[in-house]
């Protein structure tokens, strides 16, 4: 199908970037595994470094396999293109690298993936580049925090893993009001659920080892700009730099992609009736989920997203030690880091994923030591709430 503008969103996940092979025939996307595609002669070889013929080079610089999941992801995302990377630190990288100068200031969310706050704390201020990190849940605090300098406002929503929301819309206004960009890691939600570049952000980015890839087996990240200028200049860092994507992980991520719409319909209605379970459960003290009532921004999720996503945190009474034992006592579910896989996951922030913040960040941040985070999967929605209240009845 070469074109799917007119599809609906659950047709385009599986028809956007995907065109049936012209010399073969073949369905599905061949794995195009080559570091270097050949010239006719040297008239074409210039040609094509000149930029005046758009084809293939070298994979480093593009790639028909890598291309087609980035044409499927911009879609998507209604950017106007899109960069794979191969890991979702290495698009975190390249927005970072790409927007930041000596002396710039970021503004994020303070319960921004450890690893994405890390990167700025520890190695960009290497580079005289600084910091705000800030509840983002009031567009208010990102007012405040804004500076001259500021170049880029980096937010989460839902944040990970307190569940958090930002009103993209508002902080999009804040962010170019003072001269800054707006990029937003969209994982939790997926394009399917959130859609920020039709809020105002100018950048959207994912692990795509999350939800879009969707089975636990491939680390990946993408970058997706709305305007073709931006989207320019972020392709120069990320080809020349090269944290880019392998032809293979391209297929096996464009392969997860086509069945995002059914898992996350899915795995979204496990979330739910697994959060209203705990919310119910005489040994669990607090419950967040952002389409339970109950949630303190639950007016806003109503209003950007279309549904409130897989993952639910909760805090069991008893504290670490009750959750612990929880988490060694479940037998569906599994204790790992990462989410958005077809398998329930779950885990504990405060030692693991964000075991990098200093506590008084965690704390300041809401990411408390009781906080205990479920991914979840495809199973039966049955199955996964006896297996908590086996669990839960040892802690
Ligand atoms: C919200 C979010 N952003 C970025 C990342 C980093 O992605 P990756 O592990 O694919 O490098 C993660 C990883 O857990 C994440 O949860």
């Amino acid at each position: 199908m070469s074109d799917v503008k007119n599809l609906r969103l659950a047709s385009r996940i599986i028809h956007a970037g995907q065109r049936t092979c012209p010399l073969t025939g073949a369905v599905a996307t061949p794995i195009y595994q080559t570091s270097t595609f050949a010239f006719k002669d040297t008239d074409e070889g210039a040609a094509r470094f000149g930029g005046t013929d758009p084809g293939y080079k070298y994979t480093r610089l593009g790639n028909p396999t890598v291309a087609a999941l980035e044409e499927c992801i911009a879609d998507l995302e209604g950017g106007c293109g899109a960069l794979a990377a191969s890991t979702g630190m290495a698009a975190v990288h390249t927005v970072y690298f790409s927007l930041l100068g000596a002396g710039a200031h970021v503004v994020g969310t303070d319960a921004l993936y450890g690893a994405s706050r890390m990167i700025l704390e520890k190695e960009y201020s290497r580079f005289g580049v600084t910091g705000s990190f800030v509840d983002t849940s009031d567009a208010g605090n990102v007012e405040k925090a804004m500076r001259p300098e500021t170049k880029l406002v980096f937010v989460e929503s839902p944040a990970n893993p307190t569940l958090k929301l930002c009103d993209i819309a508002a902080i999009a206004e804040i962010a170019h009001r003072h001269g800054a960009l707006l990029a937003v890691d969209n994982t939790f939600a997926t394009p399917l659920l959130q859609r920020p570049l039709e809020l105002g952000a100018d950048v959207v980015l994912h692990s795509m080892t999350k939800f879009l890839n969707g089975h636990s087996d491939v680390v990946a990240g993408v970058v997706v700009a709305k305007d073709p200028v931006l989207f320019a200049r972020l392709r120069s860092v990320h080809v020349n730099v090269g944290p880019t994507m392998d032809p293979h992980q391209a297929w096996l991520v464009f392969r997860g992609v086509k069945t995002l719409g059914l898992r996350l319909e899915k795995a979204q209605a496990n979330a739910l009736e697994v959060a209203r379970f705990l919310e119910a459960h005489p040994k669990v003290s607090w419950v967040r989920y952002p389409f339970l009532p109950s949630h303190p921004q639950h007016d806003l999720a109503r209003r950007q997203m279309s549904g409130g996503g897989a993952i639910v945190s909760f805090g069991v009474k008893g504290g670490l030690d009750a959750g612990r034992t929880l988490m060694n006592s479940v037998k569906l579910a599994t204790l790992a880091v990462s989410l958005g896989g077809v398998e329930t996951l779950i885990e504990h922030p405060a030692s693991m994923t964000h075991a990098s913040v200093p506590r008084a960040e965690r704390e300041k941040a809401e990411i408390t030591d009781d906080l205990v985070r479920i991914a979840l999967g495809c199973e039966d929605a049955l199955d996964l709430c006896e297996d908590l209240e086996q669990a839960l009845a040892k802690a």
